[in-house]
């Protein structure tokens, strides 16, 4: 695959960056939220290893784990050429709880340490505990860097207070719909790298015309543009497909070099504005009061319906700012039971 030379520095699927650790991480990888275990994942993730692809996004929330694992077993590459990242669900969180479930995902994925183990979503509390043992496994060098995800920067200011190891990723819904540049500046500030999930919004950047036109401009697609923005801005990034066609030419972004101006404009299409709607997570906690643990769901939504009216109003009255935070709130007061949506 080719390789463009920027700014003295050669960009190609292999380039990593430093985390606060030290560890180097590739800027580069395969998503698998959503690919099924029996064919699915393990050859999305030997096809994307077999390109070039060294990094490798899974979470226990995903159910895919052994798959991702017989996967890299398949490829022709070695486990520690890999750079693996599993996430703590939203009901395992805890101490104890986080202790266990590393365990099993170490046997789901058949190995003996994770490279980035991650909070899939910030859940009060209980994430100090969940850190607290996350923070021994990293000690004992069982994982090579510890993190968070779509934590806001009270949730992180809260886990900075107690913590003893500074997060090395915050991994957030990120395009070119929703930039977050407060949050941005406030990890850079200490030192804790962005990392973007849903960068292609599953599909949907084919449907915006700026970045239409500037794929016909350079000769290649809206994804591949919306990729290659991605990398150019050194946001390390994680596009999902299972289909091998995708998988190379999501990754043949090392060829051609947006200009500036490009970059900027694309920055522009930033709304703040995320791309799971409202609706659905209304519906989601709905089924989720009803299928799972009635009775602790139950007390959840009467305490949250206070929240939920009042969040809604700002909703309404600030529309950017307090919307994420919504979302974030949400989804964070309930386990997942089912299928998880993130
Ligand atoms: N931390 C979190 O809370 C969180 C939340 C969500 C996601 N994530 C991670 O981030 C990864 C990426 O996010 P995502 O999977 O939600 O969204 P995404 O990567 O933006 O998009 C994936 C979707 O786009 C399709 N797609 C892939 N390449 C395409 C192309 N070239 N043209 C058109 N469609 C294409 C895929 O379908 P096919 O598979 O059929 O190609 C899939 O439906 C996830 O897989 C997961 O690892 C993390």
């Amino acid at each position: 695959m080719g390789s463009f030379r920027e700014n003295g520095t050669q960009l190609d699927i292999s380039t990593r960056i430093k985390l606060n650790n030290g560890v180097e991480m590739p800027l580069f990888g395969l998503g698998v939220f959503q690919a099924k275990v029996g064919g699915e994942v393990e050859n999305a993730v030997k096809t994307a290893l077999n390109h070039g692809y060294r990094k490798i996004d899974t979470a226990t929330a995903y159910r895919n784990e052994r798959g991702v694992g017989n996967g890299i077993k398949m490829s022709s590459i070695p486990r520690e050429e890999v750079f693996l990242t599993s996430k703590v669900r939203n009901e395992d969180q805890g101490y104890h709880s986080t202790l266990a479930a590393f365990e099993k995902s170490l046997d789901e994925l058949q190995t003996d340490y994770l490279d980035l183990y991650l909070i899939h979503w910030p859940r009060g509390k209980r994430s100090l505990g969940t850190w607290k043992a996350m923070e021994e496994l990293y000690k004992k060098e069982r994982i090579r860097a510890i993190g968070v995800s779509n934590f806001l920067e009270y949730h992180l200011e809260d886990l900075l207070r107690t913590s003893e190891v500074i997060p090395a990723i915050n991994q957030v819904e990120y395009h070119p719909e929703l930039l977050q540049p407060e949050l941005y500046d406030y990890c850079k500030s200490r030192g804790i790298q962005f990392q973007a999930w849903r960068p292609i919004m599953q599909g949907k950047v084919n449907n915006i015309e700026e970045i239409c036109a500037l794929a016909d401009k350079y000769g290649k697609t809206p994804v591949q543009i919306t990729l290659r923005w991605n990398v150019q801005k050194k946001i390390p990034t994680i596009p999902k497909s299972v289909k091998e066609e995708r998988i190379i030419s999501n990754a043949d972004i090392y060829d051609f070099q947006l200009s500036k101006e490009d970059i900027q404009s694309i920055d522009k299409l930033n709304k703040n504005k995320p791309l799971v709607p409202y609706q659905y997570k209304i519906s989601f906690l709905i089924r989720a009061l009803f299928i799972h643990k009635p009775k602790l769901h139950l007390t959840k939504l009467l305490v949250h319906s206070f929240t939920k009216k009042t969040q809604k109003a700002f909703y309404y009255l600030f529309y950017k700012r307090y919307y994420l935070l919504f979302l974030v709130d949400i989804n964070s007061s309930i386990d997942w039971g089912g299928q998880p949506i993130f």
